[in-house]
């Protein structure tokens, strides 16, 4: 496909701040992409009503929260005036779909969905899982189809979500006529950037776990995390070889490190190979290494704070961005709201053809 033909659609739930993780998991990439214009149309979305599908007893949480992922969005650099912003519950359509949609779909495809399968066990819902938890895979992809999005940036973990989107928009165009677009998922650069470990090396970055790197995180509350963060326990002197394996720093390197930052941060080596080829050989101290990784952390995230700082001044205007992304979102939602009752005939009012048959049956006359 063209890449200029692009309609990108993703979005978070605003359960907290958003972290390192979900930069280079997702951010990062659609701030590439809008900033590159390749791309039709961008829609990014706050998903707060799937977040109240498990937190149905916490709305304030939410609410805190939606302008926090609101203002995350802004100081990554995604641009209100190239892109739509907006907030789930907010577009009802999506609603109104999400209830043809569940037509199409099984109760037992729904078990089967291994995220949803896993999200069950984390959550405790095995014995009494809510409905509207359970059925958040529909929801999802009326997201994506009432924005035709033919391109969702997001974790490897979403993709049983996209399968799940495909099998939808395919029965669908079987039964009633070709309407919805099938999406694809955009993966993160590599495994580092897909699954970026929490600051403890413990498999995810975690609100629960504590173990995270946010993005407004101030300059001292960074270091001090990076130079707190797990390394190989075994590499207990400078001249001791290092194990690159699990080696948390190193994975961070790996999803933040570019060439050039050698030249600028530490000229004595090339390039991230030699820097790991020195660490496993013994002789380079694990100090070092987090001071590196600690500057690259701070030129990535310094100008994103800054744009925190001057949207934070005013956050009206951030709701109004919201408010107006919120419109843009309706008008594309609404539209293929129309075309999705028409393929399944009930589109009454605004059907001509239908209304004269009818009338022709019980022998009115025409005018
Ligand atoms: N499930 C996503 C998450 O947990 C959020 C989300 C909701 C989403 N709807 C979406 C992502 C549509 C991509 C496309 O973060």
């Amino acid at each position: 496909m063209d890449k200029k033909e692009r309609v990108i659609l993703t979005g978070d739930r605003p359960t907290g701040r958003l972290h390192i993780g979900h930069y280079v998991g997702s951010l990062r990439t659609r701030v590439q992409i809008q900033n590159s214009g390749e791309f039709k149309k961008m829609y990014i979305m706050i998903a707060d009503a799937q977040a109240l599908t498990d937190n149905a007893d916490n709305p304030e949480k939410i609410r805190q929260n939606l302008i926090e992922v609101a203002l995350d969005y802004l100081s990554v650099g995604l641009d209100p005036s190239k892109i739509t912003i907006f907030v789930q519950s907010m577009v009802p359509e999506l609603t109104e779909l999400t209830f043809y949609y569940a037509n199409l779909v099984t109760v037992a495809r729904l078990k089967r969905n291994p995220t949803v399968k896993t999200e069950i066990g984390m959550r405790g819902f095995e014995s009494d899982i809510p409905v509207g938890f359970f059925t958040y895979p529909i929801s999802q992809t009326s997201d994506i189809t009432a924005f035709k999005a033919t391109t969702v940036p997001a974790g490897e973990d979403q993709e049983p979500m996209l399968e799940q989107a495909r099998e939808i928009v395919r029965k669908f165009n079987a039964t009633y006529g070709e309407v919805l677009v099938e999406p694809e998922i955009m993966l993160p650069p590599n495994e580092a950037s897909n699954r970026l470990p929490g600051i403890d090396g413990k498999a995810k970055m975690s609100k629960s776990l504590g173990n995270c790197i946010y993005l407004s995180d101030t300059e001292k509350d960074v270091k001090k995390k990076v130079m707190s963060m797990y390394t190989d326990p075994q590499h207990l002197q400078v001249s001791d070889p290092g194990h690159l394996e699990g080696n948390t720093v190193f994975t961070y390197l790996d999803a933040f490190c570019r060439p050039e930052h050698f030249a600028e941060f530490l000229p004595e080596y090339q390039n991230l190979d030699e820097l790991k080829e020195h660490y496993t050989r013994g002789g380079l101290g694990d100090v070092k290494v987090k001071k590196f990784l600690n500057k690259i952390l701070e030129e990535e995230l310094h100008p994103i704070r800054e744009r925190r700082a001057a949207y934070e001044k005013d956050i009206p205007a951030v709701f109004d961005i919201l408010k107006k992304g919120c419109e843009d979102a309706r008008e594309a939602a609404a539209q293929t709201l129309s075309e999705v009752r028409s393929a399944m005939k009930i589109n009454y009012f605004d059907d001509e053809v239908l209304i004269a048959a009818e009338a022709a049956k019980y022998g009115n006359k025409a005018e």
